[in-house]
């Protein structure tokens, strides 16, 4: 049986999306853990309703950057994953961990990257003038919402779009590839050569949500 830990801030509907298809797939593998720099996140309680491990670890009770990432790490170690899932973790990690756990660690950003990286995605994106937003599953390397992309889905911006409404749509096609890259991981079925990722079985790795 694999182990899944992730790591969120928020909401954890992403998280939400992975037990699900965890459970409705049979997936040889579970998350163990749900851990958050936050203690009040929505999805820290959601996991820990369904019997899920869950721990916060608060960023600010920590004296450095580094001093937090050990900590973390060691609460990630401790649960001893074969992935370490990003679902809407909104602390910068540092360079230490992040090789720590390089190649065994994703991530999903709500862009088409390396398009628009950080923060308020949706806005800049429609600011910008696409015809196109969406998601994108990659491997979490130092650089920031940067590393080898493992899937993408792309959805239409629309005339009268606003950011939420945006999101809204990103985030549901974020529920289906998120998943998928997951499986993927743990079966064995993605090749890394360099910044490209090719999935071995021969899996769609762009999916578009019109
Ligand atoms: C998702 O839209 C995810 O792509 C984004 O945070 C949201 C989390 O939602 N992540 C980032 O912006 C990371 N740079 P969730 O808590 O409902 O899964």
């Amino acid at each position: 049986m694999k182990r899944i830990v992730v790591l969120l801030s928020g909401r954890g509907s992403n998280l939400e999306a992975i037990v699900q298809r965890c459970a409705e797939e049979a997936w040889p593998a579970r998350v163990v853990a749900a851990l958050s720099n936050r203690a009040d996140a929505a999805g820290l309680a959601w996991a820990a309703g369904q019997g899920i491990a869950t721990q916060a670890l608060d960023h600010r009770a920590h004296a450095s950057r580094d001093a937090f990432d050990a900590a973390l790490a060691a609460a990630i170690d401790a649960h001893r994953p074969d992935v370490i899932v990003l679902a809407g973790f909104m602390r910068i990690l540092g360079d230490e961990f992040v090789r720590r756990y390089a190649g065994r660690m994703l991530n999903i950003h709500p862009s088409l990257l390396p398009a628009f990286p950080g923060l308020h995605t949706h806005r800049r994106a429609i600011e910008a003038g696409c015809q196109v937003a969406g998601a994108t599953v990659h491997f979490v390397t130092p650089e920031l919402d940067h590393g080898p992309i493992v899937a993408q889905a792309v959805v239409p911006v629309k005339a009268d779009d606003t950011p939420e409404s945006l999101a809204d749509r990103v985030l549901a096609a974020e529920h289906s590839i998120y998943p998928l890259a997951v499986r993927w991981f743990l079966d064995g079925e993605l090749h890394v050569a360099g910044l490209r990722v090719v999935q071995t079985a021969g899996a769609p790795q762009s999916y578009f949500f019109p």
